[in-house]
């Protein structure tokens, strides 16, 4: 979850490596560094803090030079700071990388002992010194090849040289990392966003591989060193907005892109002539899969959740969601039948890619739901699911979790009618409700003023509950973790039934409660356990769609209303409020709401 880039050009580069930089801050902003090679001499320069603050630094001393590595951090090893910020250079060789070294404290031990120095607490350094080491005795590309075969671990890694005047190594074990082509010069950048703005030309590494970048030749080579062709993509002409507009953050923006990017993968999915969901080329007969196992992080996993509860009600598949990080771990039963789902917003997080990568291993069907197309979870799929959502940049996720909803209902909508386990007459009412959520999305945003209201409470709590059953369980695990991650409220969800086993215990007088209950099958058991918490002096904040039955019960502090929809669907509604008390909660706070602390956008590390 660093960013890495590097450029060899025939021009000073100091400037589009920044540049490239700030593309990469949402993979990490504790700190930010530089190195250029300029007349045998590497120049370094790193500090905390963003890009900005670096950019405003070098800007006093000019960093020329034509070959150049550059990184932003989210710390693994070693606190945030200036001494542990990459790149990190002995007088021979600068290195920066994207990773963890497992390996670091036996490697440090070995090279200690050879009369290194080092300065930082970072795992990176002992690449700096190992590859030192043995460039005394071996040629470039055997120190290269030596190196690898020492580090354990993942890594990305960009290498500059102070005796080789125009060369950059790249290497991949585990963490992305991308080749762009230029005019007379070349690029290396941990994926392909950091390096759209300078071409669209990109080839990728796979695990093992290591590439010799020139400004005017690019070479590739496999673990033993054999060298190997790469296929040149043309990266996909779906440009999205990267900038805020008139928006105070891009949370803010990505809240209220949702009718659109709800509409534009409506559109991408549904065939309105022929009132039908089209799966792009799906390539399974439906009687090749009895078992779906869905797989994801985070918001990611809570989309797995919520479409287990989708499949589990249209089909009579055996289905289960898993969080990535557990499932590699797990005992799992590989059968050809299984159909593995990961789901992934930026494509690259290392545990999902994990589980993704033991699939592969094991000859399973393996499908991607994704925004980013190009990212190494969809190149490593045989089906990819595209959300179509635009780049997404405010690290707490919002329109790509309605995204993966959305795409995942699709495909579990699909399966129940080629499965006939719905009929078309079903299968075509709820194609004809899909086609009205653009619009009810847009007008459940205007729920906005109430919520906005609302934070006060829970701004200042020690702690919070969100509650609920069924399709609302998966939201209640959401809406926690975005007022967790934002506005840094400790906030659990539960499923509301489970609080009389114990978490009622937690509620004291005054604390803010978030009840979910639509007026579905469960509402009247989430009412009951909502009246519990109320009993226990809970301040409930409820959410439920609008109906002109009344509320048996008082003491409700306040109730947001939804549109109504059909409900399969009310979970997309339902999720936008609890978006806006993260946001509003975040912003009374006056935190970093686009780049919340500790947090990255892509968690490239496991
Ligand atoms: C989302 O709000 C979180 N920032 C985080 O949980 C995220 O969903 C998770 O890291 C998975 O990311 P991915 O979708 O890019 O794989």
């Amino acid at each position: 979850m660093c960013g890495i880039v590097g450029i060899t050009s025939n021009k000073p580069v100091s400037s589009s490596i920044i540049n490239s930089l700030k593309k990469l801050e949402y993979r990490g902003y504790d700190s930010a560094g530089i190195a250029t090679l300029l007349e045998g001499k590497i120049n370094e320069f790193k500090c905390e803090g963003r890009v900005k603050t670096l950019e405003n630094n070098i800007s006093k001393i000019k960093m020329l030079g034509t070959v150049g590595i550059g990184h932003v951090r989210w710390a693994t090893h070693g606190v945030p700071s200036t001494l542990n910020a990459h790149p990190h250079s002995s007088e021979s060789v600068s290195v920066v990388h994207n990773g963890i070294i497992e390996n670091s404290s036996t490697l440090k031990k070995f090279l200690v002992e050879k009369g290194h120095i080092f300065k930082s607490q970072t795992d990176t350094e002992v690449i700096v010194h190992l590859i030192t080491e043995y460039l005394k005795d071996n040629d470039l590309k055997t120190s290269i090849l030596k190196m690898l075969k020492k580090l354990h671990g993942s890594f990305a890694l960009g290498i500059i040289f102070k005796d080789e005047p125009d060369l950059i190594i790249g290497a991949r074990r585990g963490s992305p990392l991308a080749v762009g082509y230029g005019p007379n010069e070349n690029y290396l950048g941990s994926d392909s966003y950091a390096l759209k703005s300078m071409t669209n030309k990109i080839s990728y590494l796979n695990d093992g591989e290591f590439c010799v970048l020139k400004k005017n030749s690019v070479d590739f080579f496999d673990e033993n060193g054999k060298k190997i062709n790469k296929k040149i993509l043309e990266l996909s002409s779906e440009e999205g907005n990267y900038d805020k507009g008139d928006y105070k953050h891009f949370m803010a923006k990505e809240i209220e892109e949702q009718p659109t990017t709800i509409k534009n993968c409506v559109n991408e999915y549904i065939d309105k002539i022929n009132k039908d969901i089209n799966l792009l080329n799906f390539p399974w007969k439906q009687n090749e899969i009895n078992s779906i196992k869905l797989i994801g992080c985070g918001t990611a996993y809570h989309s797995c959740l919520m479409a287990k509860h989708w499949f589990e009600q249209l089909t009579d598949l055996d289905i289960s969601a898993d969080i990535a990080s557990e499932f590699r771990y797990r005992k799992n039963k590989f059968k050809k039948d299984n159909l593995y789902i990961f789901v992934s917003q930026s494509g690259e997080t290392a545990d999902t890619f994990a589980a993704l990568d033991l699939c592969n291993k094991n000859d399973m069907k393996t499908c991607s739901v994704v925004n980013v197309v190009e990212s190494s979870i969809a190149r490593d799929s045989n089906f990819v699911l595209p959300i179509h959502c635009g780049p997404e940049i405010g690290v707490a996720s919002t329109k790509a979790f309605l995204g993966q909803m959305l795409v995942l209902y699709f495909f579990s909508l699909k399966l129940a009618y080629l499965r006939k386990e719905i009929n078309k007459e079903k299968y075509l009412k709820k194609i004809q409700t899909l086609l009205k959520l653009p619009d009810l999305v847009k007008k459940t945003l205007e729920t906005e003023t109430q919520i906005q209201s609302s934070c006060n409470s829970f701004v200042d709590a020690k702690g919070s509950m969100f509650l609920g059953r069924g399709a609302s369980f998966p939201i209640a695990l959401e809406g926690a973790l975005k007022l967790k991650e934002l506005a840094y409220i400790h906030a659990e969800g539960y499923p509301a039934g489970e609080m009389k086993h114990g978490p009622l215990a937690l509620i004291e007088n005054g604390m803010p409660v978030v009840v979910i209950a639509p007026r579905d099958k469960y509402y009247n058991k989430t009412i009951s356990n909502m009246q519990e918490v109320i009993a226990r002096g809970a301040k409930v904040l409820l959410i439920t769609n609008k109906s002109n039955d009344e509320i048996l019960s008082e003491n409700i502090w306040q109730t947001v209303e939804v549109e109504n929809i059909e409900d399969d669907l009310l979970p997309f509604l339902i999720t936008i409020p609890l978006q806006k008390l993260a946001y509003h909660s975040a912003l009374k706070k006056g935190y970093d709401i686009d780049k919340p602390r500790n947090l990255a956008k892509s968690v490239t590390v496991e």
